[in-house]
This record gives C-alpha cells, sequence and structure tokens, in this order.
C-alpha cells in the first residue's frame, strides 16, 4: 500500500512512525515532512490545503491510502476533494469538520444529540452578547466561533473581563473567527481527552491522554498548543468512557449520520469530568498535538489497520490490542515559545537517544541544515516513551531530556503531576 500523510509537526512523525511498521505499508510519502521524518520516510513539498494539488499528487505518485494531520486541509475539504477522485481517506468531510471549525455548529448539534455541555448563547452583535453576560454573571467563557489557532477562548472571572472580550472579538482581534461568538457556562472538573475512529456509524475508543497546555511548571504562564501528554487519563476510567460514549459520541455521530453529513476519522472530544459525568468541553476533528504522538507509542503498527479499517466504514469487525501501559511525551520547545523565538539553533545528542517500541523523539518543528539538525519552530522535540507505568515511562522521557544536547530549548519537567502524585 502507498499512503502520503498529511502535516509535517509531531504527530505526523508519530503517526509515520506506526504506519512504517505495518508490513501493510509499501511506500510512505509525507508532505512537507520535518527533518525527523525524512529520516523514515520520503518527504514532498505539497501544498497540502489545495485540494487539486493534492488529487494530482496522489495520482501521479500512485498513492492508494491519504492520513490527514492538521485541521486547516480538512476545513479546505481536501478530504471531499479526495473522495471525490476516488482516493481512500483518513480524515472528515469539510461539512464533518464543523464539528470543529464552529463552536456554534458543535453546540447545535449537542443540543439535537442531548449531549450533556455547557450552557451557552450564541451571538452575532456585542450587545445582546454582553446582555447575556450582565444576565448570567461570572465566572464566564467567551469564545470566537470559527478557527482562532486554539486562541479564541476567554475564561473571564468578571463581568468586565468577559464585556472587554466581547469587545475584542467583535472589533477583530481574531479576524473572521470573531464575527460570531458563543457564551458559555464555566465548568468545573477535570479536564481529559477521548479519542474514537468513527466510520460514519462505529464509533471505537482508541485511547484517552491528558495535555499540559501552559507554558509553566505548575499549569502557570501563557497557553501553548501543548508542552505534553500522557495516556491513559486516570480521570478518564472505563465507566466514565462508557458514559461518553453513550452520552456525547454515539448521539452525535447519529445526528451528522441523520444531517447527511456522516463523520469519519478521529474524533477528539475534551471533556470536563465531575463527579464520574463526562460534560463535552470542544470537539476537534483530528488527533491532538502531542496527545497523538502517546496513542501513537502505545498503539503501534495496528494504527494503519484502523484508519484503513475507519476510511472503509469497516470499524464494526475491529478490535484495539491493548498492552495495559502508559505513555509519555515531553515537549522541547525553543526558548520564547509560545512568544517569540530564534530559529536555527543546532540540536545535538539525538543519535545518544535509543531509538525503539519503548523510546521515540518525535520531531515537531526542526530541519536539517548541512547535516546538523537545527531548531524550526516553536514546539520543536516531542520526547516520548512508554512502560508498564506512568512512572516508569515518566523516567525513561526525562533520561532522553537529559540526553539531548540543546540547550536553547526550555520544557516542563512536571509532565504528569497530577496523575503521579
Ligand atoms: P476550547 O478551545 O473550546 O477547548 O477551550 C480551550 C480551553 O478552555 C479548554 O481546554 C478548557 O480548559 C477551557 N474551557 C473551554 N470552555 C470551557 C467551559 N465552558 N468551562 C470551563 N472551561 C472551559
Ligand atoms: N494539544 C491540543 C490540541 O491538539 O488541540
Amino acid at each position: 500500500m502507498n499512503i502520503l500523510i498529511l502535516g509535517g509537526g509531531g504527530r505526523e512523525h508519530s503517526l509515520a512512525w506506526a504506519v512504517m511498521q505495518n508490513p501493510k505499508c509499501d511506500k510512505l510519502i509525507v508532505a512537507p515532512g520535518n527533518a525527523g521524518i525524512a529520516q523514515i520516510a520520503e518527504c514532498a513539498s505539497l501544498k497540502i490545503e489545495n485540494g487539486t494539488a493534492v488529487v494530482n499528487f496522489c495520482e501521479a505518485n500512485a498513492i492508494d491510502f491519504v492520513i490527514i494531520g492538521p485541521e486547516a486541509p480538512l476545513a479546505a475539504g481536501v478530504a471531499d476533494r479526495l473522495r471525490d477522485a476516488g482516493f481512500l481517506v483518513f480524515g472528515p468531510s469539510k461539512a464533518a469538520a464543523r464539528l470543529e471549525a464552529s463552536k456554534s455548529f458543535t453546540k447545535e448539534i449537542c443540543d439535537a444529540a442531548g449531549a450533556p455541555t455547557a450552557s451557552y448563547g450564541h451571538f452575532t452583535d456585542a450587545q445582546s452578547a454582553k446582555a447575556h453576560v450582565r444576565s448570567m454573571g461570572a465566572p464566564i467563557v467567551v469564545k470566537a466561533d470559527g478557527l482562532a489557532a486554539g486562541k479564541g477562548v476567554i475564561i473571564a472571572e468578571t463581568v468586565a473581563e468577559a464585556e472587554a472580550a466581547i469587545d475584542d472579538m467583535f472589533g477583530g482581534a481574531f479576524g473572521c473567527a470573531g464575527a460570531e461568538v458563543v457564551i458559555e457556562e464555566f465548568m468545573t472538573g477535570e479536564e481529559a481527552s477521548f479519542f474514537v475512529l468513527c466510520d460514519g456509524e462505529t464509533a471505537l475508543p482508541i485511547g484517552t491522554a491528558q495535555d499540559h497546555k501552559r507554558a509553566g511548571e505548575g499549569d502557570t504562564g501563557p497557553n501553548t498548543g501543548g508542552m505534553g501528554a500522557y495516556s491513559p487519563a486516570p480521570i478518564l476510567t472505563d465507566a466514565v468512557a462508557e458514559k461518553a460514549l453513550q452520552q456525547i459520541i454515539r448521539p452525535t455521530l447519529r445526528e451528522m449520520a441523520r444531517r447527511g453529513t456522516p463523520y469519519t476519522g478521529v474524533l477528539y472530544a475534551g471533556l470536563m469530568i465531575e463527579n464520574g459525568a463526562p460534560r463535552l468541553v470542544e470537539y476537534n476533528a483530528r488527533f491532538g498535538d502531542p496527545e497523538c504522538q502517546v496513542l501513537m507509542m502505545r498503539l503501534g503498527g495496528q494504527v494503519l489497520d484502523l484508519l484503513q479499517a475507519a476510511a472503509e466504514g469497516r470499524l464494526a469487525d475491529c478490535r484495539v490490542n491493548w498492552a495495559e501501559d502508559h505513555a509519555m511525551t515531553v515537549v522541547m520547545a525553543a526558548s520564547g515559545y509560545p512568544g517569540t523565538y530564534e530559529k536555527g539553533s543546532e540540536i545535538k545528542g539525538l543519535d545518544r537517544c535509543a531509538e525503539d517500541s519503548f523510546h521515540m523523539v518525535f520531531h515537531a518543528g526542526t530541519a536539517e541544515d548541512k547535516g546538523r539538525i537545527v531548531a524550526a519552530g516553536g514546539r520543536v522535540l516531542n520526547v516520548t516513551s512508554r512502560g508498564d507505568s506512568l512512572k516508569e515511562a515518566a523516567e525513561r522521557c526525562y533520561a532522553m531530556v537529559d540526553k539531548i544536547d540543546w540547550p536553547e530549548g526550555v520544557y516542563r519537567r512536571d509532565i504528569g503531576w497530577r496523575a503521579l502524585t
């Protein structure tokens, strides 16, 4: 099977690493890829949000299966273009990817499906949004409706803060994403992520994870794309997962199918869990980054069979082989991230890290420069490990981190603290 993976971050490196282990994979191309991916697969430069370019590339390279990593090509309808051209694709249609691309759409689906989530109002002008905030009081959550690169959510501690956020959003601070605003009840509880493969009808859970969004230790400092993650998430017990499937995921799939826009791909449900009851915070239409890295570490080569079954509508016949293991990933970022940071610093010591089914350094933002590996992004490396316990996985991760010689890099030493203490 000739496979194309779209994307070039740590998520796609881990997908490529897992897919390569499956004997069904004859040839793997990743577009655009990165310096780490280039060590295991062919990398190609391709405009991955341009459906015509991707279809032409697949035809020219006899691709049998396309796996779409990031949300941008999904929101641009690349999966639709590929399916129309007869290619097998892992990833939802543009219409189904609205579960990530529009927060008010997700709320509408939750209403229709009876799925537990925060109560909300949806507004297209500042005045009525502010009136709603004043009647509800604080704390309250103000969200830009569209894709805002993870930055469009303000948890307002006071009514004044919420009003300022509303002015910012309608004032264009988040571009088109803020032309509509969703205002939500503030939910308390502990957050965890639930990953479920979907083929339009069947939902197959493939793991749980928790990530650390804040830049600093103790979960302090600015929000980032994620500084580390671990799987499984202890709070997301089998009983909570079963409730989430019954009350949230399956009703969502039924409602999407009823509307003629069935969901196929991975559904990443962000859940708020309190007293054993899950409520939906948000959906994403793709794997999380860096959550994907810990899931791939645990699942290995079977992932290709599972993604293919999802794309072919055969999940009802599939089973996941679990090893009862734990995985952790520690993100090493360029100093300054998520603010401004330098590119081009050299990373040494990677050759001292073992790479096997228990240890992997996935590359997120790296490039090769005259035989050296250099930093080329904010999040640069995802040092990932697996063990019989989370403690063992953490020890293996940090032993690898300590071997990496990159003075310009920063990372958190406390990934997994909530589950380890
Ligand atoms: P989202 O982009 O919707 O995932 O929101 C980003 C983060 O904001 C989430 O991961 C939560 O930590 C927090 N958040 C979003 N909505 C709520 C809510 N209604 N109540 C409490 N926290 C929330
Ligand atoms: N790590 C969070 C995300 O991928 O959205």
